[in-house]
């Protein structure tokens, strides 16, 4: 995963054109959804970059890489442990419910969420991948296991796998490679998709960054939902300034008054 902005955003971004987005998602037959923070913004999960974004009070380097976490296992599981504490608090929104009505819907439809807050599951997504990982999963350092894990606290800081060796979080940190399978089943739906849908994400991280301008050059109509504008604002089809919460259910067929 890297961090990076090359695409300068032109000056004609549309911030109209509702209603033709909401056109081409009901004529579409297969549809990628890309979401990131901002989709569980309405749920009280802070983002990452915004004025209250959780980067602004640490710093990334000192908690979501693997030398920080080869320095100082117990700063790092802290940290996340804060998070799965205050996370487990959260519900999913109306975003993340539109989100799961397009996949109950369509024929051929996928969400590839930057997101590792679990809500796009707890709002009934089936056909997702989790492109950054899950707040929700260990990895062993040791043997490799991977483990589904809920609970609320550890016995321990740093938590440890019963072969002896530290769990970490299953969370894709800086400089390390996104899942391949995940990544490949993202990349084909980019492929295929009529219609991209880009929900609360910066669009500052890749390989992520990249779905959205993949689809559109296989010919996909790229929408972007999001209250500010990114780099992907003025190449997006159309780029809708709203709340996610408000917009997608508009986009999805209920309360189209609240499309711009
Ligand atoms: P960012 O925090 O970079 O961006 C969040 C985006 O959501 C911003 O563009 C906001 O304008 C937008 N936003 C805020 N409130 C919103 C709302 N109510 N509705 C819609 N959009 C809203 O988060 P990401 O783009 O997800 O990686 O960041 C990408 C990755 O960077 C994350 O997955 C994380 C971080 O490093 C890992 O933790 C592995």
């Amino acid at each position: 995963m890297s961090d990076e902005s090359t695409r300068a955003a032109p000056a004609d971004v549309r911030l109209d054109g509702g209603e033709e987005a909401a056109a081409r998602l009901r004529a579409a037959r297969s549809v990628l959804a890309l979401t990131g923070a901002g989709v569980s913004a309405e749920s009280g999960v802070p983002t990452f970059r915004g004025p209250e974004g959780l980067w602004r009070e640490f710093r990334p380097e000192h908690l979501a890489t693997p030398e920080a976490f080869a320095r100082d296992p117990k700063l790092v599981w802290e940290w996340y442990a804060w998070r799965r504490e205050s996370v487990a608090a959260c519900r999913p929104n109306a975003a993340h419910r539109a989100l799961a009505a397009l996949d109950a819907a369509l024929p051929s439809f996928l969400l590839a969420t930057q997101n590792v807050d679990g809500l796009h599951a707890l709002a009934g997504s089936r056909r997702m991948v989790e492109l950054h990982g899950s707040l929700w999963r260990l990895r062993c350092t040791g043997c490799g296991t991977v483990a589904d894990d809920r609970r609320a606290s550890f016995p321990e800081l740093p938590p440890r796998c019963p072969c002896g060796a530290l769990w970490r979080p299953d969370i894709v940190w800086f400089g390390e490679p996104l899942p391949a399978t995940a990544l490949e089943r993202a990349f084909a739906a980019a492929r295929e998709a009529d219609v991209v849908l880009v929900v609360g994400t910066s669009s500052l991280v890749y390989p992520a960054a990249a779905l959205p301008y993949t689809a559109q050059s296989a010919g996909a109509y790229v929408i972007e939902v999001n209250p500010e504008p990114t780099p992907l604002s003025g190449h997006a089809d159309v780029s809708l300034r709203g709340r996610a919460a408000l917009l997608l259910p508009a986009l999805v067929g209920r309360g189209a008054e609240a499309l711009p």
